[in-house]
């Protein structure tokens, strides 16, 4: 990060808030230097002196691909979702325009009859990307699937809400292998069924690492790849998915259903017949 960046990323984050005391440490520097570059702070800090967010507070996770800060909300972030108050807990998503794979990302666009329009050039693919990650959470949203409200995109960053408690983020369904349940399993099995009938999504990346646990309810993250139904390879997203739930949850003891039988049901078996 160039000294300028630095000082305003300094002026962005909150060194005393309690998330943070309990991360500080090398980690979170890392993560900045490695996702947060000089556009991105320009667009973060955009959105502060809006009023969008308030303070970043600390670093939840930092993967190949992106990085996920939190962050409060500001005033004018509450006019855009109503639903949360100023300063509540929000996360923000920067994706690495650096090291997004570009042929993998074209598999889950084209073939998205949403995206059908798309321009091929660089900076447009890693804009629709974040876009397509805002809009499969809106449309999961307003289906009733459990899953981040999103707020806001802008460039590579993603704002939404925190799925977590009192400021905390959740875990991830991986590292809580005592959630790991029948109920557990049945719960997310029937998010998929409203994900697929209700808003004519599949997830097509969906694993213990991109599910969280709060209250022993299952939240869907993590959604730049979903596709609409009507997408080529949707039978085999789909299977991938349920395959994907299935195994880990036989792993964890858990008398699991043959893939084919839960298939056919979320794909003809209708909601309210259930
Ligand atoms: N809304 C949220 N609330 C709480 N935690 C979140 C939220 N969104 C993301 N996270 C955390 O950030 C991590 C990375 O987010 P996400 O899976 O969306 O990004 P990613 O690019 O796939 O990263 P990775 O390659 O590590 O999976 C998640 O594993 C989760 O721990
Ligand atoms: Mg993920």
């Amino acid at each position: 990060m160039k000294p300028d960046d630095k000082r305003i990323w300094e002026k962005l984050t909150d060194d005393n808030d309690r998330w943070r005391k309990k991360r500080k440490g090398k980690e979170d520097y890392q993560t900045i230097n490695a996702v947060i570059d000089g556009n991105t702070t320009k667009i973060l800090s955009g959105l502060q002196t809006r009023g969008i967010i308030g303070t970043i507070t600390g670093t939840i996770a930092s993967g190949k691909e992106s990085g996920v800060f939190l962050a409060k909300l500001g005033s004018k972030g509450k006019a855009i979702c109503d639903d949360l108050s100023v300063g509540s807990p929000i996360v923000i998503k920067v994706f690495r325009t650096s090291t997004l794979n570009f042929k993998k990302i074209q598999q889950y666009i084209s073939g998205d009859i949403r995206f059908r329009k798309y321009s091929k050039k660089t900076r447009n693919v890693v804009k629709l990307w974040v876009e397509k990650e805002y809009r499969n959470l809106h449309r999961s949203n307003s289906a009733g699937v459990n899953v981040p409200k999103p707020i806001l995109v802008k460039g590579n960053v993603l704002l939404m809400e925190l799925i977590g408690i009192e400021g905390f983020p959740s875990p991830l369904l991986k590292v809580v292998p005592q959630e790991a349940t029948e109920n557990t399993m049945t719960a997310i099995l029937a998010q998929i069924k409203i994900l697929y009938q209700k808003a004519s999504l599949i997830h097509a990346d969906l694993s213990p690492y991109n599910i969280l646990i709060k209250n022993s309810v299952p939240y869907l993250i993590d959604m730049s790849q979903s596709v609409t139904t009507s997408h080529p390879k949707a039978k085999e997203f789909l299977e991938r998915d349920l395959n994907n739930i299935l195994f880990y949850f036989s792993t964890k003891g858990v008398n699991s259903p043959a893939t084919e039988t839960i298939f056919n049901d979320i794909t003809m078996n209708e909601l309210n017949s259930d």
